[in-house]
């Protein structure tokens, strides 16, 4: 047995050599320099002496191996360094790919980006059939494609179809489906791993053979009509000028498809020109920004069981849900039994559609536990109050139910607007008190807001963000300050173009300046989608506050039950859940300070917040304003988007805007500071 600090290398009776990766300092295996130089080093000598085969596998418990080492990804300043660094992975993929025997990798838990190049390279690929079992191809998500030769081998062995709907997606798929696509050669249970190696080296099976239409679309005087396929489909999601990386992926293989050598130097290339773009260098902080989220609970030990959620509406009906489908106990407590039967019913069409198994379903809904009589207090570990927003109804609450819960029970209220210090007086503990703040749809939105009031504990904001990490949720904590982090500064950006729209600026062109921008779906449709009563009545509580201006054109629709998607129209009417937008008239001009006028009273409240410290740093304001309202990502945030345009030059356009449309454009005081950073 030779070891090395990272790999492990095993040769057993038949001469069959392990080469476990166990990547030191680390809960999780990446491909970092290191790891990569002493493969590298290994390989070259098993080349000399070649050995019966050679298996890859992982002595992490999560998973055989994550991908590349992101953070190596920020240090590439240039094009030639980055191309430097493809080009050495692609050599060493290479060099497992040509060994003269037969090489195995034995999956498990996550095997995405670098982590599946390199089983691609391996002749056999064996996973483990567990749901936990994670493959893909993610690096979309980062603003670049696979550059170790992933793309090029994925393609070879499922055809372009199926492999480009994992490498333009970037999701991750079971083992199942991936032997559906020929992607791996066997799905087996983990226990029986080890023996599927040997009885495939052993065996020596045939490679997987592609279909012939799969073949088909590979031929070159098909490519033009498949590439105008997949354009029409990554078209619909992303705009060329914003993600240039799918659109790089599917030239390079229209181009190259038919050269394999040719294919894999050009997807290097590709790779190291998009690496080096603003978009992939905002996409990887975001990324970072996402890990930094989610270490911020320490508590390795906590491990609550049972969640106790009050008030079974839009949003505790849905948090409850999810708590559900997480794996966690849950009792859900309402006034009214037609409202926890609604929880239910909502509860198994989600279920239904994300478990899909009979079983598992049945499973989840049996965790769902409806409490009109609230016998689940006693034994919550933490109770989630989702009542409605009425501060005397939630005191009058906390003091009935503090006497019945656990002393080590925490309560989490899912206020989008009181201050804790507001309903801690109901408590004899509020070093308890936290906010749980959840956005709509719970399912859908990746942030959770986690509020500090002046009595909360350190350990219950840390026991807050471990139970929202547990759920899959990313915790940031704010300070209990009026709309936390994310209402504040939605609510500037979303009222203006409410302005714009009394102004007479057709509604598609306001929705149009904020997608063009990147904004995943313009505000007006957003303030519809949320629900006009909603917008109204946070804005109003925010204008006790700050100047934010409450348009009257809201207020009357709110008057006339025009409420939104809920009741099906609004700004826009609504039809199958879908906003009719009128067209723009041919003869409109746009006016070109439009985006403008949106996009800096949303940058300028992120500045005020920053100044006010509701949360910790400039990169936690990124991350909220990105997962809490959906920010053009590839742009990195709105304080990443101010220091990328210029801190001065915004300065000076919100003093003409100031000017031109009044105070609510003045710029904060907290500009100033900005020049430092
Ligand atoms: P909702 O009106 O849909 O639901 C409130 C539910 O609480 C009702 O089913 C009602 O029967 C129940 N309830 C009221 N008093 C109760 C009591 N004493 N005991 C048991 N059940 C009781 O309200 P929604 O929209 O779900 O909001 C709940 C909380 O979440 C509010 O604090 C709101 O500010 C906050 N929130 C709402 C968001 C939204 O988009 N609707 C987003 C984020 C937070």
């Amino acid at each position: 047995m030779s070891t090395y600090k990272h790999w492990k290398v095993i040769t057993d009776s038949e001469g069959v050599v392990w080469l476990h990766l166990d990547k030191a300092d680390s809960s999780t295996n990446v491909l970092s320099h290191a790891v990569m130089d002493e493969l590298e080093e290994e390989l070259n000598s098993l080349n000399k002496k070649p050995p019966r085969a050679v298996v890859f596998l992982s002595d992490k418990k999560n998973g055989f191996i994550a991908g590349a080492d992101v953070k190596e990804f920020s240090q590439l300043e240039t094009e030639h360094i980055a191309l430097t660094l493809i080009k050495r992975g692609q050599h060493v993929m290479n060099m497992i790919e040509r060994l003269p025997c037969p090489t195995v990798a034995l999956i498990h838990g996550f095997c995405l980006g670098g982590g599946f190049e390199l089983a691609l390279a391996c002749r056999y690929r064996i996973a483990d059939n567990d749901a936990k079992t994670k493959i893909g191809l993610p690096e979309i998500k980062l603003g670049i494609h696979p550059g170790f030769g992933g793309a090029v081998r994925s393609i070879k062995l499922a055809g372009p179809i199926a492999a480009m709907n994992i490498i333009l997606t970037g999701r991750a798929i079971s083992a199942r489906a991936a032997k559906k696509l020929g992607l791996i050669h066997y799905a087996v249970p983990a226990r029986h791993l080890i023996t599927a190696a040997k009885s495939v080296i052993k065996k020596s099976p045939p490679k997987h053979k592609l279909v012939w239409w799969a073949k088909l679309a590979n031929h070159k005087l098909v490519r033009p009509w498949v590439k105008k396929l997949l354009v029409k489909q990554v078209s619909k999601k992303a705009q060329r000028s914003h993600y240039p990386a799918p659109y790089a992926m599917i030239d390079l293989w229209e181009r190259y498809a038919d050269d394999y050598q040719r294919f894999l130097e050009e997807e290097a290339i590709s790779v190291s020109q998009l690496m080096v773009t603003k978009t992939a260098q905002n996409l990887v902080r975001v990324f970072s920004l996402q890990e930094q989220m989610k270490s911020f609970s320490k508590l390795k030990d906590y491990k609550p069981r049972h969640i106790h959620v009050i008030g079974g509406g839009v949003m505790g009906g849905d948090i409850a849900i999810w708590f559900a489908l997480q794996g966690y106990n849950v009792t859900i407590q309402d006034r009214e039994q037609k409202t926890l039967a609604a929880v239910i019913k909502r509860a198994y069409k989600l279920y239904k559609r994300k478990l899909k198994k009979r079983l598992l379903i049945i499973e989840a809904l049996d965790r769902l536990v409806p409490d009109i009589k609230g016998f689940g207090l006693k034994q919550a570990d933490v109770v989630i109050e989702a009542i409605f927003e009425d501060a005397e109804v939630k005191r009058q609450l906390f003091k009935e139910i503090e006497p019945q819960i656990k002393d080590s029970c925490i309560i989490a209220t899912n206020t989008s607007s009181i201050p804790l210090e507001e309903l801690a007086p109901a408590l004899h503990d509020a070093t308890r008190l936290v906010g749980l703040h959840f956005f709509n749809p719970v399912a859908q939105m990746p942030l959770v807001e986690i509020v500090r009031g002046k009595q909360t504990s350190k350990t219950t904001m840390q026991q807050a963000a471990a139970i929202t990490k547990s759920i899959r949720r990313l915790p940031l904590p704010v300070s209990s300050s009026p709309g936390f982090l994310v209402n504040r500064i939605l609510m500037p950006y979303l009222m203006e173009a409410v302005v714009l729209a009394e102004e007479g600026i057709p509604l598609k062109a306001i929705d149009q300046a904020a997608t063009d921008f990147g904004m995943p779906m313009g505000p007006i449709e957003l303030a519809d989608t949320v629900g006009l009563d909603i917008c109204l009545k946070v804005a109003e509580n925010l204008s006790e506050n700050m100047e934010i201006g409450v348009p009257e054109r809201l207020r009357k629709l709110v008057n006339k039950k025009q409420l939104g998607k809920k009741t099906g129209k609004g700004f826009y009417t609504f039809k199958k859940g879908k906003p009719v937008k009128p067209a723009i008239p041919k003869d409109f001009n746009l006016p070109t300070d439009l985006p403008d006028r949106l996009i800096l009273r949303l940058v300028n409240e992120a500045v005020a917040c920053l100044r006010d410290g509701v949360v910790e740093s400039t990169d936690m304001i990124d991350a909220g304003v990105i997962f809490g309202t959906g920010f053009a990502p590839f742009k990195g945030g709105p304080m990443c988007y101010a220091h990328n345009r210029g801190i001065e030059q915004l300065i000076k356009l919100l003093e003409s805007l100031d000017s031109r449309y009044g105070s609510r454009f003045k710029a904060d005081s907290g500009w100033s500071s900005l020049f430092e950073t």
